[in-house]
């Protein structure tokens, strides 16, 4: 999130490697790797001065592009003495971190979670670490059917776990929708509108690789289409992999309905917020019973893991190409349409 980033040092671990994040001067990120290059001490422990780092160990001070620039009583400062730096840019309202070659960062390739930050939208924010590996989030977040379980206090209710989803599934995404008709409100959504009767509930989701997905959801009382006396949010959500078996969660909910209205925000906020919560409880106990079976024997898909299998399959298409073994496609869908 851009406001964990500041002038002070930020460390964070992602895809299993260390960084830190600090704000130059003009406000811009840098991101480098947390080991010092003299002998290893935390970057993230250090001093900003200006747009540079102190270590804190002996004193050696590193630029934004991760070069040494001052060595305590040394004049010579050798080449060899250089940060990595990983590539950052502020978009959507989060911070994106590029972790593979410098040299192919493209900006262009960042999903488009443009309605963060449109007009005639407001957004609520939120992070969770999960203790969990994120392709198992990401199955989470593909199988909406278990929201009438887990999430019977808050978005879901035993009418929305047995409505079917329709699947398409994509090259490098996977797009699914449900038509929930006639069914009782959940309770966050009593608390977000007061609906006096049942509603036409509907799910509109994307994944996109390696791991974001976009929900938009939408309420009105049943048979009246009437936005005006219903609701709309979209949740998006963006997952960053902290290690192979944890994972910072990002999620932004964007709604076009009472937007000047700060009861309504939070409303959004605390109650997804607390789903979330529920999902991160599930997820953390499936992953420690995947680590503990040993050996550990396939899941049995049923007919609600049809995306989260075609997301896996976009996951597993998506590792083949980065080892060189399939063609690139040129159809991936970026913008939410
Ligand atoms: S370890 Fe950083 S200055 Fe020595
Ligand atoms: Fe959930």
């Amino acid at each position: 999130m851009p406001d964990e980033v500041r002038r002070e040092p930020l460390g964070r671990m992602i895809c299993g490697e260390a960084l830190v994040l600090f704000r130059r001067e003009d406000g811009s990120i840098v991101a480098l790797q947390d080991q010092c290059p003299h002998r290893k001490y935390a970057l993230s422990k250090g001093r900003v001065e200006g747009s540079e780092i102190v270590c804190l160990y002996h004193g050696l001070k590193f630029n934004g592009e991760g070069r040494c620039t001052f060595i305590p009583g040394q004049d010579r400062i050798p080449d060899t003495l250089k940060a990595r730096v990983y590539p950052t840019v502020e978009k959507f309202g989060w911070v994106w971190i590029w972790m593979g070659d410098a040299g192919s960062a493209d900006e262009s390739r960042i999903p488009d979670f443009s309605l963060n930050l449109a007009p005639g939208w407001k957004s609520v924010w939120g992070y969770l670490k999960i203790e969990g590996d994120y392709r198992i989030v990401l199955d989470n977040f593909l199988d909406l059917t278990h929201i009438g379980y887990v999430h019977a206090a808050t978005i879901g209710n035993a009418p929305a776990a047995a409505v079917p989803m329709n699947v398409e599934p994509g090259e490098d995404y996977v797009r699914f929708t449900r038509f929930m008709v006639d069914v009782p409100p959940p309770p966050t959504f009593l608390k977000a509108v007061a609906f006096t009767g049942n509603i036409d509930r509907s799910q509109k989701a994307r994944f996109l690789p390696p791991s974001n997905f976009q929900n938009d959801i939408r309420a009105v009382p049943t048979g009246t289409n009437d936005d005006a006396r219903g609701l709309r949010f979209v949740v998006n959500n963006s997952l960053t992999p902290e290690t192979e078996n944890s994972t910072h969660y990002f999620w932004a909910i964007p709604r076009n309905y009472r937007i000047d209205d700060d009861a309504t925000g939070d409303v959004i906020r605390s109650e997804n917020a607390r789903a979330f919560e529920e999902d991160k409880a599930v997820i953390e106990i499936q992953q420690k019973m995947m680590e503990i079976e040993t050996p550990r024997t396939p899941i049995i898909p049923i007919k609600a893991d049809a995306a989260a299998l075609a997301m896996r399959r976009v996951l597993e298409r998506l590792e083949r190409l980065e080892a060189g073994h399939a063609q690139p496609q040129s159809d991936t869908p970026r913008r939410n349409d």
